[in-house]
């Protein structure tokens, strides 16, 4: 199996940068995108260059090198942890990794790469656990991108994907396109394509339609910050597609690793959604889509309750919603 290098550390804490895939180029450029000071990487994850709740975390443990080596302090880091608010895997990482390195940026580096490699056995242990729930002929659905792009390894959502392909399962995969900024339609499909996964692009809004005509039969997709009752957040769409599938029959899945599991988020409603800049519906390259005067709402994120939720596939198997408050502590 082979998976895009979303993100990569080079060189040594004093003079080393991180080099990230400029996501916002995908699927028409694979460019890389070299990250040297702290600025350079809030700009980044704060425009998408880099996103997905663990890559964002991953990077954001990185990022603990570049504020300490600039001497940027606790000002810097918690501008670094707020760069983007709903994934808590950003937070996470940012504490983890100051708590350890103490101000120096070498310790730092030192447990940036521990947080690294754990995402990559993560979602390698996802991809092993999730692959059981994908049959032979079957329509797996997914919205956003939750795959290598999403992460430092084969991703949490599409990882099961992968493994089954490698098995020589034969199936199907539907993604939705997710508006406004089209992670289905141009991240997942395309490395997805790039695997030889068999892969078809759906309009969010053609979901219901292909779960009843039972196309796809299982739904799978990531998360950015799952609450201890189990309620998730996940990229906007994702709660109108968990409405769908139990309407249809189809169980639905969330994939994540423990570092998106937040004990100290008791409920969805205690999850901060991130509302991001109009012009993102507004515009497309630059474009006027919306009619001039129509307000709009831009919410970045939505909350599936745990009930919509047949099971967390996790590092450590898949889980209920009453086995996370036991497994977290
Ligand atoms: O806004 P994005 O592209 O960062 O949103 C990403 C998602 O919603 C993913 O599904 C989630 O972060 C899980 S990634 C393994």
């Amino acid at each position: 199996m082979s998976f895009p290098r979303t993100l990569q550390w080079q060189g040594d804490a004093k003079a080393g940068r991180l080099t990230i895939i400029e996501q916002t180029k995908l699927p028409s450029e694979l460019i890389y995108l070299e990250l040297s000071s702290l600025d350079a990487l809030i700009d980044a994850i704060k425009r998408l260059a880099v996103r997905g709740a663990p890559a964002i975390g991953v990077s954001g443990a990185y990022g603990c090198v570049l504020a300490l080596r600039e001497g940027l302090g606790d000002a810097g880091l918690e501008r670094l942890a707020e760069a983007r608010p709903t994934a808590v895997n950003l937070r996470w990482a940012v504490e983890r990794v100051s708590a350890f390195a103490k101000g120096d940026a070498s310790r730092a580096l030192e447990e940036a790469k521990r947080i690294n490699a754990e995402d990559v056995a993560a979602c390698e242990s996802i991809g092993k656990h999730g692959a059981t729930l994908i049959k032979a002929g079957m329509g797996v659905h997914t919205h956003c991108n939750a795959g290598a792009l999403a992460t430092s390894g084969m991703g949490t959502a599409l990882a099961p994907m992968y493994v089954a392909h490698a098995a020589g399962v034969k199936f199907k995969v539907f993604a939705d396109e997710t508006r406004p900024l089209l992670q289905g339609a141009r991240l997942t499909a395309w490395e997805l394509a790039q695997a030889g996964i068999d892969v078809t692009v759906i309009g969010d809004d053609m979901a219901a339609i292909v779960l009843r005509e039972k196309k796809s039969q299982l739904v799978i997709t990531g998360a950015d910050r799952i609450a201890l009752n189990g309620d998730t957040a996940n990229k906007v769409g994702t709660y109108s597609l968990a409405l769908a599938a139990k309407t249809h029959g189809a169980p639905f899945y969330i994939a994540a690793p423990r570092s998106t599991f937040d004990a100290a988020t008791k409920t969805g409603a205690d999850i901060p959604i991130e509302e991001r800049n109009e012009n993102e519906l507004r515009q497309w390259n630059g474009a006027q889509l919306t009619a001039k005067g129509a307000k709009v709402f831009n919410p970045a994120f939505d909350v599936t309750p745990a009930d919509l939720i047949s099971g967390y596939i996790t590092e450590d198997g898949i889980l209920q919603a009453s086995q996370i408050a036991k497994w977290l502590r």
